[in-house]
């Protein structure tokens, strides 16, 4: 079956859909037109639709699934799990484990404690960080993705008539968040340290926290330089802000996360995704210190942080099997299959000639439909490319379309993520794809 087709079992299904879900699904990263595919199952490193049609899933539920689907020892832990505990609102073993597992691996972790996503996580460490220092102000970098917190979501996606000096941008707030809001946050460019440097000391009495995502998706996975990350973590000392670190995607980078490739200690870590297994999940941590003073029962609670579904059994359970299965050699065997896909996707661009270049580190890829000498290393450079060359959406459209039909799910945007379950012969898979994709580009560029 070739997508789209008015006639599929996907097709008719979002028409129904959409009588009861605007754009007939919860999740806006789900839908592409004409209409999303629904899922039926996923078996390893594949996912077959409600047509049918199996493909190799390079999109991970954004990074969660890093397993890929259903692995045996994951769903093990779940059947379980299942049996004994659904939801409790009484401590179990399992959320001690994850615990233990978590904050042994994060450099910056020495106590944890869980939500149900990374919004949650993010915008908890927020108002520990304001709860902690008694400020109000919170700054992050420009086009940086956080989640749906009200403050988080600040500048992530701003239009350039409004968004100021580029050495010190506006704050400003999506559609539904408050101007208001977005006083409290003062955004930074990427990678940046002077400017960095600059906004903090201008803001240094009311500043709470820095957050920062080590590895910006949004940006092509742009990763945070020892320079601009020194510079927070010297700024951020001087003044007793404390520096947020976003590892709900990051946390990728490696057995110790981002952190640990940076080797730099903040005072709050977000986390979510991987560490749930594939199930709902979310964690604020940081030093014994901070944690303690918040979250400690015994002395008077500075935050409150309740949820009845916090640290749910069936989301520690699949927790801890994930990040057992999630061994140092697993990192590595993962990231090498990475380079495998980037020098071959790098191969492919340079056969066919197609306007395009490949990005990432270890097992994420973005790959943009612009030339290699484009600069894309903040939030503007793209915008500004993108205004340059409108058409280079319709060509990654066309590209992820192409790879639909050819055994291959990954996002419309151009990324791509790669789990443990994958093998060479799904990244060769993905690069014969990626081979006639790029060449019926560049064909149809030269017609
Ligand atoms: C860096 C980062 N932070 C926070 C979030 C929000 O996590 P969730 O979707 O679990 O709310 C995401 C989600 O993609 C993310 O990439």
């Amino acid at each position: 079956m070739t997508y789209p087709d008015m006639q599929s079992k996907s097709a008719q299904l979002y028409e129904r859909a959409k009588q009861v879900l605007p754009w007939g699904s919860t999740r806006q990263a789900a839908f592409f037109k004409p209409y999303p595919i629904y899922a039926a199952f996923g078996n390893g490193s594949r996912v077959t639709d409600v047509d049918g049609v199996e493909r190799i899933d390079y999109v991970c539920n954004y990074s969660a699934l890093m397993h890929g689907h259903c692995h045996p020892k994951i769903v093990e832990a779940l059947r379980k799990q299942a049996g004994e505990l659904l939801s409790i609102a009484l401590p179990t073993e399992a959320e001690v484990r994850l615990a233990e597992m978590v904050c042994e691996r994060m450099p910056g972790i020495e106590r944890i404690r869980f939500c149900n996503s990374g919004t949650e996580g993010v915008m908890f460490t927020i108002k520990a960080a304001r709860a902690y220092t008694n400020r109000p102000m919170i700054a992050k970098v420009e086009g940086a993705y956080h989640g749906s917190d009200d403050t988080a979501s600040i500048s992530t996606y701003p239009m350039p008539d409004s968004w100021g000096d580029p050495d010190a941008p506006d704050s400003v707030p999506p559609a539904g968040t408050t101007q208001h809001c977005a006083e409290d946050v003062t955004v930074i460019p990427m990678n940046d340290a002077e400017a960095a440097r600059r906004i903090i000391s201008e803001h240094r009495d009311q500043l709470a926290a820095v957050l920062v995502d080590p590895m910006v998706k949004n940006l092509g996975y742009e990763q945070a330089t020892p320079e601009f990350i020194g510079a927070i973590r010297e700024e951020t000392a001087k003044h007793g802000i404390l520096l947020i670190f976003d590892e709900v995607y990051s946390f990728r980078l490696g057995y110790n996360g981002a952190q640990g490739v940076l080797g730099v200690n903040p005072d709050l870590t977000a986390m979510g995704k991987i560490i749930g297994g594939g199930l709902p999940v979310g964690a604020v941590g940081g030093s014994a210190a901070i944690m303690d003073e918040l979250f400690d029962q015994r002395n008077k609670p500075r935050l409150e942080h309740s949820g009845t579904f916090n640290a749910n059994p069936m989301t520690m359970a699949a927790g801890a099997a994930a990040m057992e299965l999630l061994t140092r050699d697993e990192f590595d065997r993962v990231a090498a299959l990475g380079d495998r896909a980037r020098s071959g996707l790098a191969d492919a661009i340079k056969a066919s000639g197609a306007k395009a270049t490949v990005r990432g580190t270890t097992s994420v890829i973005a790959l943009f439909h612009t030339s290699a000498d484009q600069e894309m290393h903040t939030y503007r450079d793209i915008m500004t490319v993108l205004a340059q060359d409108p058409a280079m959406m319709e060509r990654s459209y066309r590209f992820f379309v192409h790879m639909l039909n050819n055994g291959v799910l990954m996002t419309p945007y151009g990324f791509m993520l790669l789990s443990t379950a994958m093998n060479e012969s799904d990244i060769d898979v993905m690069l014969e794809a990626a081979h006639s994709g790029l060449r019926a580009l560049k064909e149809s560029a030269a017609a």
